[in-house]
Protein backbone atom coordinates (compact mmCIF):
# COMPACT_ATOMS: atom_id res chain seq x y z
CA UNK A 1 0.00 0.00 0.00
CA UNK A 2 1.28 3.53 -0.50
CA UNK A 3 -0.15 5.89 2.10
CA UNK A 4 -0.50 9.57 0.41
CA UNK A 5 -0.97 11.49 3.97
CA UNK A 6 0.91 11.35 6.90
CA UNK A 7 2.73 13.50 9.72
CA UNK A 8 5.80 11.20 10.34
CA UNK A 9 8.64 13.50 9.90
CA UNK A 10 10.27 14.60 13.14
CA UNK A 11 9.20 17.94 15.28
CA UNK A 12 8.18 19.50 12.12
CA UNK A 13 4.39 19.75 12.74
CA UNK A 14 1.90 18.49 15.23
CA UNK A 15 2.83 15.43 14.12
CA UNK A 16 5.66 13.42 15.41
CA UNK A 17 7.56 15.05 17.83
CA UNK A 18 11.14 12.93 17.67
CA UNK A 19 12.99 10.19 15.98
CA UNK A 20 12.16 7.91 17.86
CA UNK A 21 8.36 8.14 17.54
CA UNK A 22 9.00 8.35 13.79
CA UNK A 23 10.73 5.07 13.52
CA UNK A 24 7.59 3.21 15.81
CA UNK A 25 5.36 4.82 13.15
CA UNK A 26 7.58 3.88 9.93
CA UNK A 27 7.16 0.06 12.01
CA UNK A 28 3.82 0.06 12.94
CA UNK A 29 2.91 1.56 8.62
CA UNK A 30 5.11 -1.64 7.43
CA UNK A 31 3.53 -4.15 9.31
CA UNK A 32 0.47 -2.82 7.92
CA UNK A 33 1.58 -3.66 4.60
CA UNK A 34 2.55 -0.04 3.75
CA UNK A 35 5.63 0.09 1.87
CA UNK A 36 5.87 3.67 0.47
CA UNK A 37 4.31 6.71 2.66
CA UNK A 38 4.35 10.41 1.39
CA UNK A 39 5.32 12.91 4.73
CA UNK A 40 2.91 15.79 4.49
CA UNK A 41 3.46 18.00 6.92
CA UNK A 42 1.09 21.30 7.38
CA UNK A 43 1.92 24.10 5.76
CA UNK A 44 -0.42 27.00 6.67
CA UNK A 45 0.00 29.95 4.33
CA UNK A 46 1.40 33.33 5.72
CA UNK A 47 1.23 31.83 9.28
CA UNK A 48 3.10 28.26 9.23
CA UNK A 49 4.55 28.08 5.73
CA UNK A 50 7.44 25.28 5.78
CA UNK A 51 11.04 25.84 3.53
CA UNK A 52 10.90 23.51 0.64
CA UNK A 53 14.25 22.43 1.33
CA UNK A 54 14.33 22.00 5.00
CA UNK A 55 11.18 19.07 4.30
CA UNK A 56 13.10 17.62 1.64
CA UNK A 57 16.22 17.44 3.74
CA UNK A 58 14.39 15.47 6.82
CA UNK A 59 12.81 13.14 4.17
CA UNK A 60 16.59 12.43 2.95
CA UNK A 61 17.58 12.51 6.27
CA UNK A 62 14.87 9.71 7.83
CA UNK A 63 15.48 7.47 4.70
CA UNK A 64 18.84 6.91 5.47
CA UNK A 65 17.60 6.31 9.03
CA UNK A 66 15.02 3.87 8.23
CA UNK A 67 17.54 1.54 5.97
CA UNK A 68 20.12 1.56 8.63
CA UNK A 69 17.51 0.23 11.03
CA UNK A 70 16.09 -2.36 7.90
CA UNK A 71 12.68 -0.87 8.60
CA UNK A 72 11.11 -1.66 5.11
CA UNK A 73 9.21 1.60 4.27
CA UNK A 74 10.25 4.41 1.82
CA UNK A 75 8.85 8.15 2.41
CA UNK A 76 8.38 10.77 -0.15
CA UNK A 77 8.15 14.44 -0.08
CA UNK A 78 4.76 16.12 0.35
CA UNK A 79 2.61 18.59 1.95
CA UNK A 80 -0.73 19.29 3.30
CA UNK A 81 -2.12 22.37 2.84
CA UNK A 82 -4.18 24.21 4.50
CA UNK A 83 -6.89 25.67 1.81
CA UNK A 84 -6.71 29.54 1.08
CA UNK A 85 -6.61 32.87 -1.57
CA UNK A 86 -2.88 32.48 -1.61
CA UNK A 87 -2.06 28.88 -2.84
CA UNK A 88 -2.10 29.68 -6.90
CA UNK A 89 0.49 31.99 -6.15
CA UNK A 90 2.18 29.88 -3.51
CA UNK A 91 2.69 27.38 -6.13
CA UNK A 92 3.56 29.47 -8.76
CA UNK A 93 6.60 30.57 -6.80
CA UNK A 94 7.66 26.78 -6.00
CA UNK A 95 6.85 27.22 -2.70
CA UNK A 96 4.54 24.38 -1.92
CA UNK A 97 5.62 20.41 -2.02
CA UNK A 98 3.24 18.65 -3.90
CA UNK A 99 2.69 14.80 -3.16
CA UNK A 100 6.09 12.81 -4.66
CA UNK A 101 7.38 16.66 -4.94
CA UNK A 102 5.71 15.67 -8.79
CA UNK A 103 3.92 18.93 -9.39
CA UNK A 104 0.22 17.32 -10.42
CA UNK A 105 -1.33 16.68 -7.29
CA UNK A 106 -1.79 18.91 -4.01
CA UNK A 107 -3.20 17.43 -0.63
CA UNK A 108 -5.59 20.36 0.20
CA UNK A 109 -7.14 20.67 3.89
CA UNK A 110 -10.64 22.21 4.20
CA UNK A 111 -10.71 24.44 7.87
CA UNK A 112 -12.86 21.82 10.51
CA UNK A 113 -15.79 24.02 10.52
CA UNK A 114 -17.11 25.72 7.08
CA UNK A 115 -16.18 25.41 3.57
CA UNK A 116 -14.59 28.90 2.84
CA UNK A 117 -16.82 31.00 0.15
CA UNK A 118 -14.00 30.79 -2.33
CA UNK A 119 -12.90 27.36 -2.31
CA UNK A 120 -14.45 26.33 -5.28
CA UNK A 121 -12.94 29.12 -7.21
CA UNK A 122 -9.33 28.71 -5.52
CA UNK A 123 -9.25 24.89 -6.40
CA UNK A 124 -9.90 25.64 -9.83
CA UNK A 125 -7.30 28.23 -10.07
CA UNK A 126 -5.06 25.02 -8.87
CA UNK A 127 -6.39 23.00 -11.36
CA UNK A 128 -5.53 25.69 -14.27
CA UNK A 129 -2.36 25.28 -13.64
CA UNK A 130 -2.06 21.42 -13.98
CA UNK A 131 -2.20 20.29 -10.55
CA UNK A 132 -5.31 18.43 -9.46
CA UNK A 133 -6.27 18.93 -5.85
CA UNK A 134 -6.92 15.80 -3.62
CA UNK A 135 -9.13 16.99 -0.58
CA UNK A 136 -7.76 15.84 2.50
CA UNK A 137 -10.60 13.89 5.13
CA UNK A 138 -13.16 16.25 4.31
CA UNK A 139 -15.15 13.86 6.71
CA UNK A 140 -13.93 15.93 9.62
CA UNK A 141 -15.44 18.90 7.82
CA UNK A 142 -18.43 20.03 9.99
CA UNK A 143 -20.24 21.37 6.81
CA UNK A 144 -19.77 18.19 4.60
CA UNK A 145 -20.71 16.28 7.41
CA UNK A 146 -23.46 17.49 7.84
CA UNK A 147 -24.48 17.17 4.05
CA UNK A 148 -22.09 14.86 1.79
CA UNK A 149 -23.57 16.71 -0.73
CA UNK A 150 -21.75 19.05 -0.49
CA UNK A 151 -18.41 17.19 -1.77
CA UNK A 152 -20.45 16.53 -5.34
CA UNK A 153 -19.68 19.96 -6.05
CA UNK A 154 -15.98 19.00 -5.47
CA UNK A 155 -16.06 16.14 -7.32
CA UNK A 156 -17.61 17.52 -10.32
CA UNK A 157 -14.30 20.47 -10.52
CA UNK A 158 -12.01 17.60 -10.40
CA UNK A 159 -11.39 17.15 -7.07
CA UNK A 160 -10.35 13.29 -5.46
CA UNK A 161 -11.25 12.25 -2.30
CA UNK A 162 -9.34 11.12 0.50
CA UNK A 163 -10.79 9.24 3.27
CA UNK A 164 -8.76 8.83 6.38
CA UNK A 165 -8.64 4.99 7.24
CA UNK A 166 -8.14 6.14 11.29
CA UNK A 167 -12.47 8.02 10.36
CA UNK A 168 -13.65 4.52 9.52
CA UNK A 169 -11.87 3.02 12.63
CA UNK A 170 -13.65 5.72 14.88
CA UNK A 171 -10.93 7.62 16.23
CA UNK A 172 -12.72 10.38 15.48
CA UNK A 173 -16.23 9.92 16.80
CA UNK A 174 -19.32 8.20 15.85
CA UNK A 175 -20.23 11.07 13.74
CA UNK A 176 -17.33 11.28 11.38
CA UNK A 177 -16.90 7.23 11.25
CA UNK A 178 -20.47 7.44 9.84
CA UNK A 179 -19.69 10.73 7.59
CA UNK A 180 -16.50 8.86 6.49
CA UNK A 181 -18.70 4.93 5.68
CA UNK A 182 -21.10 6.91 3.76
CA UNK A 183 -18.96 8.85 1.73
CA UNK A 184 -17.10 5.91 0.84
CA UNK A 185 -20.52 3.90 0.13
CA UNK A 186 -21.82 6.44 -2.11
CA UNK A 187 -18.63 6.22 -4.29
CA UNK A 188 -17.25 9.44 -3.45
CA UNK A 189 -13.76 8.19 -1.92
CA UNK A 190 -11.22 8.11 -4.25
CA UNK A 191 -8.08 7.42 -2.00
CA UNK A 192 -7.72 6.19 1.92
CA UNK A 193 -4.70 6.97 3.64
CA UNK A 194 -4.19 6.99 7.11
CA UNK A 195 -3.29 10.85 8.19
CA UNK A 196 -1.10 9.53 11.30
CA UNK A 197 0.49 11.90 13.90
CA UNK A 198 1.99 9.41 16.29
CA UNK A 199 2.95 5.62 17.60
CA UNK A 200 -0.64 5.34 19.32
CA UNK A 201 -4.14 6.27 18.73
CA UNK A 202 -3.51 7.91 15.27
CA UNK A 203 -0.39 5.57 14.22
CA UNK A 204 -0.54 4.46 11.02
CA UNK A 205 -3.23 1.56 10.56
CA UNK A 206 -4.91 1.07 7.65
CA UNK A 207 -5.44 -3.26 7.60
CA UNK A 208 -8.84 -2.88 10.03
CA UNK A 209 -10.13 -0.39 7.96
CA UNK A 210 -9.93 -1.91 4.85
CA UNK A 211 -11.53 -5.28 6.60
CA UNK A 212 -14.62 -2.92 6.58
CA UNK A 213 -14.63 -2.96 2.42
CA UNK A 214 -14.95 -5.32 -0.57
CA UNK A 215 -11.38 -6.37 -1.58
CA UNK A 216 -11.45 -4.91 -5.12
CA UNK A 217 -12.98 -1.44 -3.65
CA UNK A 218 -10.14 -1.28 -0.52
CA UNK A 219 -7.03 -2.41 -3.62
CA UNK A 220 -8.49 0.54 -5.85
CA UNK A 221 -8.41 3.01 -3.27
CA UNK A 222 -4.78 2.31 -1.31
CA UNK A 223 -2.82 0.90 -4.03
CA UNK A 224 -4.28 1.22 -7.49
CA UNK A 225 -4.88 5.12 -7.14
CA UNK A 226 -1.56 6.16 -5.19
CA UNK A 227 0.58 4.32 -7.43
CA UNK A 228 -0.99 6.58 -10.34
CA UNK A 229 -0.74 9.22 -8.39
CA UNK A 230 3.01 8.69 -7.48
CA UNK A 231 3.22 8.05 -11.08
CA UNK A 232 2.02 11.40 -12.07
CA UNK A 233 -0.66 9.96 -14.39
CA UNK A 234 -4.42 10.81 -14.60
CA UNK A 235 -6.98 8.61 -12.86
CA UNK A 236 -10.01 8.27 -14.71
CA UNK A 237 -12.77 7.94 -11.72
CA UNK A 238 -15.99 5.85 -13.18
CA UNK A 239 -19.02 7.75 -13.72
CA UNK A 240 -20.51 6.03 -10.28
CA UNK A 241 -17.53 6.10 -8.45
CA UNK A 242 -15.52 3.84 -6.69
CA UNK A 243 -19.17 2.07 -5.10
CA UNK A 244 -17.37 0.17 -1.85
CA UNK A 245 -19.55 -1.70 -0.08
CA UNK A 246 -18.57 -1.61 3.88
CA UNK A 247 -18.96 -5.27 5.20
CA UNK A 248 -21.48 -5.05 7.89
CA UNK A 249 -21.66 -7.86 10.84
CA UNK A 250 -24.22 -9.85 8.82
CA UNK A 251 -22.32 -9.87 6.04
CA UNK A 252 -19.01 -10.72 7.49
CA UNK A 253 -20.81 -13.85 9.39
CA UNK A 254 -22.30 -14.94 5.86
CA UNK A 255 -18.62 -14.77 4.39
CA UNK A 256 -17.36 -16.82 7.35
CA UNK A 257 -19.69 -19.72 6.80
CA UNK A 258 -19.20 -19.96 3.01
CA UNK A 259 -15.90 -20.01 3.90
FE1 LIG B 1 -3.05 15.66 7.98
Amino acid sequence: MIDLHAHILPGIDDGSPDLDTSLKMAEIAASEGIKKMVATPHFIPKEKEQEREKVLEKVRELNCVLKEKGIDLEVYPGEEVFLSPEIPELLDEGKIITLFDGGKYLLVELPMMSIPPYALNIIHSIHLRGVTVILAHPERNREIAADVKRLRDFIRLGVLVQVNSLSLLGVFGSTCKKVAEKIVREGMAHIIATDCHTARSRSPRMKKALSMLDGRTGHILTVENPALIMEGKKIEVPKEGYKARPIGLVRKLAMFFRV
